[in-house]
């Protein structure tokens, strides 16, 4: 679909040769210029009007284009060629490789991914070449000797629109746009809707006996583009006649028109002149709270979790699943609230979802991991979990593995070397070595040298710890 054109004002400037076709597309006015120029002068002169050759870049342009070209049909213009801003420069050759050969348009940006050949152009490094298109040729492009004199367009871009002005009383608008010379009086047409940032217009109202003009220009206002004047051909009113058009008491201000006011129980709107009933909150339509305002009323909603339907007057129900309240688990929306249905390892608090301490519920033998959703048991040195339980945990026979030079003996979570007679245990608590034969008073006692050893491995290692590579060790031990 073409997109929307949406000023169409279609006029030729009298008194000279130069007649014109003007649209205007929210992006840009094209005209189009039935005069035959070469092509550099066709150029000069759209940038002398501050524009410049129209560019055929995309799908868009083209459209609007046709559309100039189309409205221009009374003047038998199917057969013209009419110049685009498009040209191969004396010193640059044709390149076949390229969308565009090679040639440039002569507004930036200079190059383009669309192109539109009619047929290849002119293969040549040294002769300067320039592009036409033709309502006969479904406006597909011809490259040509420059110097031949052909129609052209122009395009004009602006920072913005104005929309056409409506008069609040019969009158005439005169639009003076920025370009095509200083000002271009053009009048108004009932397809225009829009005219560039830029434009005087020239208003007389019919309802004036001095038929007084005044100005309004199409200029930047807080961001978007209006009217410098804001009510047109209203300045003349006078409450004397139909009260000004108020629908109830009427102003006279000195030099600015009139001021409608409202009755009691009524608000003046939107369009400054009607009057609307206040409807108080006694009688309001709110399906729930009314909050009484300048304008009558406002709606409000009071019970949580409903918030103000579109209407402003009735509630509806918060969709809090739309809002995630319930993360990653099921949420299902009721009215006024929700509920969330836990995933396992969650509990429902205070509305959400929270984790399981499995840890403070369920008994893990030994330890005990809590982590979101879950938990797991481990066990302590000398233990292993259970194939069947992993809650449970297995003393691991380590004698298993011989770790004694001689006697071994399993213990929960260790196990204890001996030695035979006449051997004592070796500090290591693992080897044995002869008993001492003479018996000195100050050496400790295989007992005491244990005890030691136990000791010791309390200090190098924690509780959890596999204590049994100091040998000796308690019952117990490592726990
Ligand atoms: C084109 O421009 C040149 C130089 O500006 C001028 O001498 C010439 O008369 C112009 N030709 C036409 C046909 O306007
Ligand atoms: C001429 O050709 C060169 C190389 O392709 C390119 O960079 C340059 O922009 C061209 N100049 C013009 C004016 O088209
Ligand atoms: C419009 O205003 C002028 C003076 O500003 C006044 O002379 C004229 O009578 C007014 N016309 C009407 C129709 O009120
Ligand atoms: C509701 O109020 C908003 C803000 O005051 C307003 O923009 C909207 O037009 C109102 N809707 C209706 C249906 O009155
Ligand atoms: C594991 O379970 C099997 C049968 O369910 C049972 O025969 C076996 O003794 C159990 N083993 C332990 C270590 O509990």
């Amino acid at each position: 679909m073409m997109r929307v054109l949406i000023l169409m004002l279609f006029c030729f400037v009298s008194g000279g040769t130069d007649r014109v076709s003007t649209t205007c597309t929210p992006e840009a006015c094209l005209t189009l210029h039935l005069e035959k120029k070469p092509f550099e002068n066709a150029s000069e002169d759209c940038i002398n009007n501050g524009g410049n050759l129209v560019t055929v870049r995309n799908e868009n342009e083209l459209q609007s284009i046709k559309s100039v070209l189309s409205a221009a049909g009374e003047y038998n213009i199917l057969n013209s060629k009419v110049w685009i801003g498009l040209m191969l420069q004396k010193t640059n050759c044709t390149d076949l490789t390229e969308k565009l050969r090679g040639f440039r348009w002569t507004s930036e940006p200079t190059d383009s991914k669309y192109s539109n050949w009619k047929n290849e152009p002119l293969s040549t490094c040294t002769e300067k070449r320039c592009v036409s298109i033709s309502l006969a040729d479904g406006l597909e492009w011809s490259d040509g000797s420059c110097r031949d004199s052909a129609f052209y367009m122009c395009k004009f871009l602006f920072k913005g629109m104005c929309k056409p002005i409506v008069l609040e009383e019969p009158g005439y608008v005169k639009y003076n746009v920025p370009f095509l010379g200083l000002f271009n009086p053009l009048t108004p047409n009932e397809r225009l809707v829009m005219v560039p940032h830029g434009t005087w217009a020239e208003i007389q109202c019919g309802g004036s006996e001095d038929a007084k003009t005044f100005v309004s220009i199409c200029d930047n206002k807080n961001a978007h583009f209006g009217w410098t004047t804001e009510r047109f051909c209203a300045r003349n009113k006078s409450c004397k006649s139909k009260n000004g058009g108020c629908d109830h008491r009427c102003i006279d201000t000195a030099g600015a028109g009139v001021r409608c006011d409202c009755r009691e129980g009524y608000y003046l709107k939107d369009d400054k002149v009607s009057c609307a009933l206040k409807i108080n909150c006694e009688k309001s339509p709110c399906e729930s709270k009314c909050i009484p305002s300048a304008t009558g009323f406002s709606c409000a909603c009071e019970e949580p979790g409903f918030k103000l339907a579109k209407d402003n007057v009735s509630c509806v129900d918060i969709d809090e699943c739309q809002q995630g309240t319930c993360g990653e688990h099921r949420c299902q929306n009721t009215p006024g609230s929700y509920l969330c249905e836990c995933k396992p390892g969650f509990r429902l608090v205070a509305g959400k979802c929270e984790d399981v301490d499995e840890c403070t519920e369920f008994s893990c033998q030994q330890g005990c991991l809590n982590s979101q959703g879950s938990f797991s048991c481990y066990c302590h040195a000398g233990y292993s979990s259970s194939s069947n339980d992993s809650r449970k945990c297995i003393d691991i026979d380590e004698c298993v593995s011989r770790p004694c030079e001689d006697v071994c003996l399993n213990t929960l979570g260790s196990f204890e070397c001996s030695c035979r007679e006449h051997f004592i245990l070796a500090k290591n608590g693992i080897s044995c070595v002869p008993e001492p034969t003479e018996k000195i008073q100050i050496t400790p006692s295989p007992d005491h040298r244990g005890a030691f050893i136990t000791k010791l491995s309390q200090i190098i290692f924690p509780k959890t710890s596999r204590s049994w590579h100091l040998g000796h060790v308690r019952k117990g031990q490592g726990l």
